[in-house]
């Protein structure tokens, strides 16, 4: 008897478990065969394809799979354009959305929204990365205002959020109008060339509005803002080697502010320290790669580049030191002699204020001329973005080391975490050269009328700039005053940043109690 009432009762399961799966593999089928395979077609992985790639295998749960149409029998928008969840990456949780442009563009309403914050909100409370696949036509037009409060709600969530958890943006199709500021608002923005476009107005409105014709490519594309904008951060020949590219760069990063970075196998850099003698030229008007200094110190040669394209007189990116996460930045001499100028003070500024909010060590190399000089970068305001590296620098309060390779000159010389901004540790290499100018410049200015009343003013200039190199064009007067700690043999640079970042991990510093200081932006 028992027996037969329990028989029933799982047949009337049975068939509302079928109804479920139904269900659900109507939801996962997204917009359907035909609009997968136009999805293909333009060279794009549908949003659970994207987070198959992205996660550890078999790790990822949906959540709201079933949000939005409640006619379960005649689905419109199946998942409203969008799937949600959480997951593994290398073992740490993350959650994550994917829009599904094979659903109504991936467009976004109310529901759409509502499962973006969803995700936004339980990675804050649980201090997990927030990633996002963005591939959507925007605002669901039929949806009006709802779609627009929509995006409001998920730009607050992504202001609140910043500097708690990592933010991250993956565009992987169109992004267009002011969805482009939710992955403005994050932290770091990947793009896949040929298939990804971010604009506020497209090539349709600026044809009416102002006659130039541009196409999507060219005005939004991946390299567009990778080189052009500094938009984005990162750019990926695949959509495949996109998902790889943020597994890597989640790899140095902790899962929030009060974190630490997951920690690796120290691995010794590949190549003969003896290379770094022979690095620097011995003239000192002549360019290197500071990637040749920065690969023979760091783990493993490796070091993952953040804007490699852009502002390229300046280098940032991660790397590890004895398996320890680090933020590293530097001056590139191949690029304008490795001026500072305006594009690439907001570069470094915002990169030194992220690796402060996530507890990332600061490593500074630097060989700096000074400010790029001319009205240029006067009238777009160099005053104003170089602030922005000072201010940065001085209210970082992670670990700072500053290794000073060849020059340092003049306000430059302080703005690349110099001792006066609250380095903690700065090593000179022999080859530095700290004065307030070049010696030229400087011959110039302080010799003037020995030079104009010599017999052979060229001569005269030669050996006023040799004599001015040698007395002041070296470390040992900014060691004696104890601006510098120590001048190092370039071959024990890794040694020595290792053992002062050990001695700085427990540093704690504190600023005075206040709402927020008023960033030079
Ligand atoms: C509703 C949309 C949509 C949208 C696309 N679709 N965008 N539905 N609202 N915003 C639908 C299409 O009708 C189509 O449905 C399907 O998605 C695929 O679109 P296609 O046009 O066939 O795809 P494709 O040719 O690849 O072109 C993609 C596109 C184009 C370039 C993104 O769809 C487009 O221009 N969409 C409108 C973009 C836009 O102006 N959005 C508003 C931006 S303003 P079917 O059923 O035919 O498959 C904005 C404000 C945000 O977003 C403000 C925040 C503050």
């Amino acid at each position: 008897m028992d027996q037969q009432k329990s028989l029933e009762a799982n047949a009337g399961m049975q068939k509302k478990l079928e109804q479920l799966e139904n269900l659900r593999r109507k939801v996962q089928a997204g917009g359907g065969a035909k609009r997968v395979e136009k999805q293909h077609g333009a060279g794009k992985l549908t949003a659970r394809e994207r987070i198959d790639i992205l996660l550890d295998s078999g790790t990822f749960v949906e959540i709201n799979a079933f949000a939005g149409d409640s006619d379960i029998d005649n689905l419109k928008n199946p998942g409203e354009g969008i799937v949600t969840g959480y997951g593994l990456i290398d073992g740490r949780k993350v959650y994550l959305f994917a829009q599904d442009f094979t659903v109504a563009g991936g467009s976004l309403g109310a529901v759409h929204a509502a499962k973006i914050c969803k995700v936004l909100d339980l990675a804050m409370k649980t201090g997990s990365p927030a990633i996002g696949l963005n591939d959507s036509g925007g605002a669901r037009i039929q949806e009006g205002v709802d779609a627009l409060n929509g995006y409001g709600e998920i730009f607050y969530r992504n202001t609140i959020a910043s500097g708690v958890i990592p933010q991250l943006s993956l565009i992987m199709g169109p992004s267009a109008g002011g969805a482009v500021y939710s992955p403005a608002l994050t932290d770091f923005i990947f793009m896949v060339q040929s298939t990804s476009q971010m604009f506020i107005t497209g090539p349709e409105v600026i044809k009416s509005v102002t006659g130039e014709e541009v196409s999507m490519e060219t005005l939004g594309g991946a390299l567009t803002h990778n080189q052009v904008s500094g938009v984005a951060h990162f750019m990926a020949e695949s959509e495949e080697s996109c998902l790889a590219m943020l597994r890597q760069l989640l790899s140095y990063l902790p899962s929030n502010n009060l974190g630490e970075a997951p920690e690796q196998q120290p691995v010794e850099p590949p190549g003969n320290p003896e290379e770094l003698l022979r690095i620097i030229p011995d003239n000192p008007n002549q360019a290197y790669d500071v990637r040749e200094i920065i690969r023979l110190v760091v783990d493993g040669g490796e070091l993952l580049e953040v804007q490699a394209l852009y502002a390229t007189n300046g280098l940032i990116g991660f790397a590890r030191l004895n398996g320890q996460a680090v933020g590293v930045v530097a001056n590139q001499p191949k690029h304008l002699a490795g001026c500072l100028d305006i594009n690439v003070s907001d570069k470094i500024s915002r990169f030194v204020r992220y690796c402060d909010a996530f507890n990332l060590p600061l490593i500074t190399f630097m060989d700096v001329p000074g400010f790029l000089p001319g009205t240029a970068q006067e009238y777009g305001g160099i005053i104003r973005h170089g602030a922005k590296l000072l201010y940065a620098y001085s209210e970082a309060t992670v670990p700072k080391v500053t290794v000073i390779l060849r020059k340092a000159y003049g306000g430059a010389y302080l703005a690349m975490c110099s001792s006066a901004l609250r380095a903690d540790v700065v090593f000179a290499w022999p080859s530095a050269e700290i004065a307030v100018m070049g010696p030229e410049g400087a011959v110039n200015i302080v010799y003037r009328n020995e030079i104009a009343n010599a017999g052979d003013p060229a001569a005269a200039r030669a050996n006023l700039t040799a004599e001015y190199r040698a007395k002041f064009a070296n470390p040992y007067i900014a060691c004696s005053r104890g601006y510098v700690e120590d001048v190092i043999d370039p071959r024990d640079t890794r040694a020595r940043l290792i053992k002062t970042l050990q001695s700085l991990a427990t540093k704690r510093e504190k600023m005075p109690p206040k709402k927020h200081g008023v960033f030079p932006v």
